[in-house]
């Protein structure tokens, strides 16, 4: 018998729910126990935050958005803000409490579902002497060793149907329509909805971009008697020369600062530059809301499987990660070491350039 404990921390993903939904049915078939630790590590700091995972508690979830567990980026148990009696912020470290609550409650692994955030504190815990295994959640589709994050296809789709509907908007007042996708500091939401949904211009973070080329391909346009068009820019992407636009820390806890405003940046570049009628919208939450699409879904449901299959083996310190189709175990620390960029020679990148999309180089 084993006792088995998940976690959902970082950014909420679609897919959360059926990770979970996997987990319990696979453990609870080999007779093993499932706890759910809500917001992060929640229920490894009070007891009424560590919840029984049954097959009746999770019946039919792998359908849906978000996480039953709940979720925090601001979690960090490590270096925790703590306001004393004085209204003072004080950084405190958890991780001892933490490790002796994982003991006295009688875990042998902690299933820790996250992004590179989340992978991280898991991975320090792990060197604490955790039993841990990772499971790669990101709509940003950032980790390394994986080919692919769960809930990056939901978030993909989303942004491709706004796309599809932004275009009879922009055709019908020949307009130019600026789309501010997330994906933080790589341009994976950005390229793959780009290329799918029609757009003119992608502007990504790995290709710092001059916004008048912006424009020469939207005078372009024009020439070829196309009015109106579509530019989707990543919300990390940075003009050459110029900074990535923020808007500043956010909330107490948090470790990166909330992104935002290049989308607008870039329609005011556009209207001043060729007079064009040019709207902003920025897709936001959007993206990491709803239902998981059925690769999502498949795939976070195969990932919650294998990694209990990987603590049947033992194979502690790995997160579960699809290569070539296939469920592989690899270190996390080598997942979390640098966030996976768009690499500008894949053939992605050349169809884009076929098709005529510019990069605003
Ligand atoms: O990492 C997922 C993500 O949605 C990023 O794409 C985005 O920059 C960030 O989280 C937004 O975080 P928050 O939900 O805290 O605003």
């Amino acid at each position: 018998m084993k006792k088995i404990v998940i976690s959902t921390g970082g950014g909420d993903a679609p897919g959360l729910n059926a990770v979970i939904y996997a987990v319990v049915h696979s453990c609870t078939r080999r007779g093993w126990e499932v706890y759910g630790s809500r917001s992060g590590y929640g229920g490894f700091l009070d007891m009424d935050e560590m919840v029984r995972l049954t097959p009746r508690d999770v019946e039919e979830i792998y359908a849906t958005g978000g996480t039953i567990l709940g979720s925090t980026n601001k979690g960090n148990p490590f270096a925790k803000p703590v306001k004393n009696f004085a209204g003072e912020v004080q950084v405190v470290d958890m991780s001892e409490t933490i490790m002796k609550n994982y003991r006295r409650m009688g875990f042998d692994c902690h299933i820790a579902i996250g992004g590179d955030g989340s992978l991280e504190i898991a991975n320090r815990f792990s060197q604490l002497g955790m039993n841990v295994i990772g499971v790669p959640k990101t709509i940003d589709n950032d980790l390394l060793m994986t080919d692919r994050t769960f809930g990056f296809d939901t978030a993909v789709s989303t942004a491709t149907n706004a796309l599809d509907k932004l275009h009879s908007t922009a055709k019908s007042h020949d307009r130019v329509m600026v789309v501010e996708v997330m994906g933080r500091g790589s341009g994976w939401i950005a390229l793959y909805s780009g290329i799918s949904g029609g757009a003119d211009v992608i502007l990504i973070p790995e290709i710092a971009f001059d916004i008048d080329r912006v424009c020469e391909k939207i005078a372009d346009n024009d020439l070829r008697d196309k009015d109106y068009s579509i530019v989707v820019v990543a919300e990390g992407a940075k003009a050459a020369g110029g900074q990535v636009i923020s808007k500043g820390a956010g909330e107490l806890g948090r470790e990166e600062v909330v992104l935002g405003g290049i989308g607008e940046w870039v329609a005011s570049e556009i209207r001043g530059r060729t007079e064009k009628d040019t709207r902003s919208l920025v897709l936001g939450h959007l993206q990491r809301g709803g239902s998981p699409t059925n690769f999502d879904r498949l795939l976070a449901l195969r990932f919650g499987a294998a990694a209990v299959r990987m603590v049947e083996k033992g194979t502690y310190g790995h997160m579960v990660a699809l290569v070539s189709s296939q469920m592989k175990a690899v270190p996390i620390s080598e997942a979390i070491f640098e966030r996976k960029k768009v690499d500008l020679n894949s053939d992605k990148m050349m169809t884009a350039r076929d098709i005529g999309i510019c990069f605003g180089d």
